[in-house]
């Protein structure tokens, strides 16, 4: 499957100078959505992965059905303010912003196996983030899969010694 054949390309959204790649697309087509997934659990088969780990709001979408096919959890990464119970933070920079991220402080246990999901590797701020979060929980980060990664913006730089799969680069 072409899975670029789904993306939708939004010129200067949510800024003039931004180009959006709208994965809504892929998602609301059930056969696209579905191979798309497929292909991060073919990549998660082999890594006897514990838990998935996806920043909100795409990271859930991207991760949950690979947590099911999977048979293991999902633990969210939240903007700050929206989990309820105890958690522990990081400040981190975005394409367009900057925010603060948080994760359950009993979300991970010291030595499991975490595969982060997200859409889309864009500067890589917000899986550089994520990835704080886990280790600080003690977890094992033994991948990072994406939908899209934007090369030109060296997102990778910032991942380096993981094991990176993205679906489709622009
Ligand atoms: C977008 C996207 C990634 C992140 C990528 O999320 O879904 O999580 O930006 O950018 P980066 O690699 O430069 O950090 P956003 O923060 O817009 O949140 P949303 O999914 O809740 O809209």
């Amino acid at each position: 499957m072409n899975f670029k054949d789904y993306i939708t390309i939004v010129p200067d959204w949510p800024k003039p100078g931004i180009t959006f790649k709208d994965i809504s697309t892929l998602m609301d087509n059930g056969d696209a959505y579905r191979a798309a997934t497929d292909e991060i659990v073919k990549y998660a088969n082999d890594k006897q992965v514990d838990i998935i780990v996806g920043p909100e709001a795409r990271g859930f979408i991207v991760g949950c059905p690979v947590a099911y096919a999977l048979g293991i959890g999902f633990a969210p990464v939240r903007k700050e303010g929206k989990l309820p119970r105890e958690v522990i933070k990081v400040d981190y920079g975005l394409e367009y912003g900057k925010d603060v991220l948080t994760i359950h402080k009993d979300a991970i246990k010291p030595g499991q196996r975490v595969l982060i999901t997200d859409d889309l590797l864009a500067t890589g701020g917000t899986i550089e983030a994520t990835i704080k979060l886990v280790e600080e929980l003690g977890g094992i980060v033994v991948g990072a899969a994406f939908l899209i990664e934007l090369s030109y913006l060296d997102g990778r730089d910032k991942l380096d010694g993981y094991d990176v799969f993205t679906l489709m680069t622009y």
